[in-house]
């Protein structure tokens, strides 16, 4: 609308201000004319009374002549005629003479000059012609026309002129508008095929291929060169020179990926709905998951789509099982799916908890392989894949497909919408391809996660599994350099995107000071202020390696005797999976552990082992980080693993030592924690020694050197690199298109 007024307001102000310069010409014109008009009348009216009037002047009829003169001003127009024999007699005329008009001062209007009175009556138009005879020789006519009729048509002229600059500035707006309008769509479409690169990068190619809209060929080269610039300033961030933020990421997907339809399909929800005592409680899951995929999905307003596992989840959702989240302020949608008992227990406890996750973790855990949990997998990858279909608003959505639970899922969203950009991020680890053989159904899972544009791992070395793993299976294509595999006329990128947390963490989980938090935990666990304390935060999963870690721990006190009564290490263990056999013969393996050696230990003091199997809110966690000595991660195999890089961010005051499993993804980024082989109970025992008797300066290089690691690859950087990538993949894919039309 701006935009419009830019082009309609100069118009109707030059439009206003002609008509004014040409109103006043046009009156003046019409008036000459109407002059011309009347004088050639009264030259008529003249010529046709001239033989009578001098007829009646010759025979003296005075009265007659009046008589005829009366008779002739009845003409509506014609107001007085009048007849002066010389400049001194009195005239003979008709009744209506106006006063200003005398036999003696008739010189005035004789000639060319003006012929025009403003008299009482109006304006009026005298004309003198003389009567030349033999016998009245100075004889002359006066003939007064009234002028009346004059300004009235002046003035409806007027008024035409005026109406007629009005719709004629009407009709140009009118026509400026649309034509405005649309020159303006076109421009912003080709603007924005450039920057998506389409134009601009045939134009690239160069020599024929030139971009359609040759109005863009002058500033193409700009935006090519700006283009290239924001691109080296997101290679530098990646570079690690500037950090990446919540904003930066933003700024990506307004950037990169505008308008985009983005879809994350994940397990977990990232808000449950509980009933609690006749209320509806809401609930975030203590999901890295979750935590990583939030900021994508506020900035873009995405859908995501998972399964309803809270009691009250029903209760909330609209007809379409939908609700827009974070409650407080609704940013985006949670799509919720629905699993009957019977699909919960094959797909979610059965395939994906029994048979995937120790596949994939090669924990010394047995995975078990039902064939009637395999079916339920398969028909709830097929009840989420129409649920991807359902809630996609465009042919080519971006669909962010999360985790072991979903294999099958890219290739059944290939099927349906072959032009989206699917990316699979696999949370776990990828096993070797002799490991991986056991899995009955492996060419499925294969072929179903080669439905992915990209497909993400935690490291390199998973990446490397994975390949291998298609290679030696399935008839595709694997390119090693560029690590793409090609599968069925389609391409998957194979990448490692380094899972992370948001770096800075939120204000209120190190709002507690240090000194406070030490105090307080031993106060509340019973210890003394000056005793030391270790932490493992986990879920009490198999994988995670506690009774690895409590080993090290009854070693460190066979080992150092010195440290019984004077240390003690908090295991809090949230509890999981709680239906399946393997986590409770587990949970109750640990307690007896921890019963054990706080016997053989603890007795006569503190116990070294405090084991809290509950969930704990990430506060509480934090609490415990910053009121410790050292954290010990000890996982048998894990992806990533957060609770390290959860430990360096709470360590603002740069003490702590991390001691980390060297079979975590974490232990490739924080080489400067004690990174150890959680099966080698004396070397365990060893780093948890050094930690506790680390000086106050060796505490400080480690941590932090460790804290900037984290702050730099942290959870926006993992987001943004895989948008980066799938904005990049399709405009390549676009470009191709393009390519391939005007081949045609
Ligand atoms: C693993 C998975 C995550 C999942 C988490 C919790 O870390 O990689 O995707 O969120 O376990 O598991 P749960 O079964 O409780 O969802």
């Amino acid at each position: 609308m701006k935009l419009s007024l830019r082009f309609v307001l100069p118009l109707i102000l030059v439009l206003a201000g002609i008509a004014y310069v040409v109103t006043p010409l046009v009156d003046q014109l019409t008036l000459r004319w109407f002059v011309r008009d009347i004088d050639m009348r009264s030259s008529l009216i003249a010529n046709t009374v001239q033989e009578p009037l001098l007829e009646l002047l010759a025979s003296g009829r005075k009265a007659k002549i009046v008589n005829l003169f009366n008779r002739i001003s009845k003409d509506e127009r014609l107001y007085a005629i009048a007849y002066c024999a010389t400049a001194k007699d009195a005239a003979l005329l008709s009744r209506t003479l106006p006063k200003e008009i005398r036999c003696a001062n008739l010189d005035q209007w004789e000639g060319p000059r003006d012929h025009l009175l403003l008299s009482a009556q109006g304006p009026l138009h005298v004309a003198v012609k003389a009567m030349a005879s033999e016998t009245a020789p100075e004889g002359r006519l006066v003939l007064v026309h009234d002028m009346k009729f004059v300004t009235l048509r002046s003035a409806e002229t007027k008024r035409y002129v005026f109406y007629f600059f009005m719709g004629l500035a009407v009709v140009i707006s009118l026509i400026t508008v649309i034509i405005a309008q649309l020159s303006w769509r076109g421009w912003m479409a080709g603007v924005r095929a450039l920057l998506r690169g389409e134009g601009l990068l045939v134009w690239q190619q160069g020599s024929e291929a030139q971009p359609k809209q040759s109005e863009f060929k002058p500033i193409a080269r700009d935006l090519q060169r700006l283009i290239r610039e924001l691109e080296s300033e997101s290679r530098t961030r990646d570079e690690g020179q500037v950090t990446w933020s919540a904003d930066a990421l933003r700024a990506i997907l307004h950037g990169e990926l505008r308008g985009e339809d983005v879809i994350v399909v994940s397990n977990r929800e990232p808000y449950i709905h509980q009933r609690m005592d006749g209320h509806i409680e809401v609930q975030r899951p203590a999901s890295g998951l979750v935590t990583a995929l939030e900021p994508i999905m506020r900035a873009c307003s995405g859908t995501w789509i998972a399964h309803g596992s809270g009691t009250a989840d029903r209760e909330v959702v609209d007809k379409d099982d939908r609700i827009a989240v974070p409650p407080e302020n609704p940013a985006y949608k949670i799509r919720r799916v629905w699993l009957s008992k019977e699909e919960e227990a094959g797909y979610y406890y059965g395939f994906s908890n029994e048979g995937m996750w120790p596949l994939c973790h090669i924990a010394h855990v047995r995975p078990i392989f039902r064939s009637s949990d395999w079916e339920q997998y398969v028909a709830v990858n097929r009840k989420f894949a129409k649920a991807v279909v359902s809630e996609a608003k465009t042919k080519n959505p971006i669909v962010l497909v999360q985790d072991y639970h979903f294999a099958l899922l890219p290739k059944m969203i290939r099927e349906e919408l072959p032009d989206a950009t699917i990316i699979t991020f696999w949370h776990i680890p990828w096993p070797n391809p002799e490991s991986f053989a056991i899995c009955p159904w492996r060419d499925a899972v294969l072929e179903g996660m080669l439905g992915s544009s990209i497909l993400g791992f935690h490291t390199q070395f998973h990446c490397n599994n994975f390949v291998d793993t298609v290679d030696r299976f399935i008839e595709a294509r694997v390119d090693r350099e560029s690590f793409n595999v090609s599968f069925g006329g389609k391409l998957t990128a194979v990448r490692r995107y380094p899972i992370s947390i948001a770096w800075p963490p939120e204000a209120e989980m190190v709002q507690k000071p240090v000194a406070d938090c030490r105090s307080e935990i031993r106060q509340l666990n019973n210890l003394p202020p000056e005793h030391k304390l270790g932490v493992g935060v986990d879920r009490l999963d198999y994988t995670k390696g506690i009774m690895e870690r409590f080993r090290a721990i009854e070693r460190l006190l066979e080992l150092n005797p010195e440290w019984i009564g004077r240390f003690s290490f908090v295991q809090i263990a949230a509890p999981t999976r709680t239906g399946i056999e393997e986590y409770q013969h587990h949970e109750t393996q640990v307690r007896e552990m921890a019963a054990r050696i706080n016997v053989r230990f603890g007795l006569n003091g503190p116990p070294p082992i405090v084991l809290k199997v509950q969930h704990h809110e990430p506060r509480e966690v934090y609490e415990y980080f910053r009121a410790s000595d050292l954290c010990f991660v000890s996982s048998l195999h894990d992806g990533m693993n957060l609770v390290a890089k959860e430990f360096v961010a709470a360590r603002d005051d740069d003490r702590g030592v991390l001691i980390l499993s060297q079979f975590t993804g974490a232990a490739r980024e924080l080489p400067e924690s004690l990174i150890v082989n959680p099966y080698d109970a004396d070397q365990c025992a060893a780093a948890l020694h050094m930690a506790l008797t680390m000086p106050a300066d060796e505490q400080r290089d480690r941590m932090r050197l460790m804290r900037g690691l984290v702050a730099e690859f942290n959870v926006f950087r993992w987001a943004g690199r895989m948008l980066l990538d799938a904005a990049a993949m399709r405009r390549r894919s676009k470009l191709g298109e393009r390519n391939g039309r005007e081949e045609r």
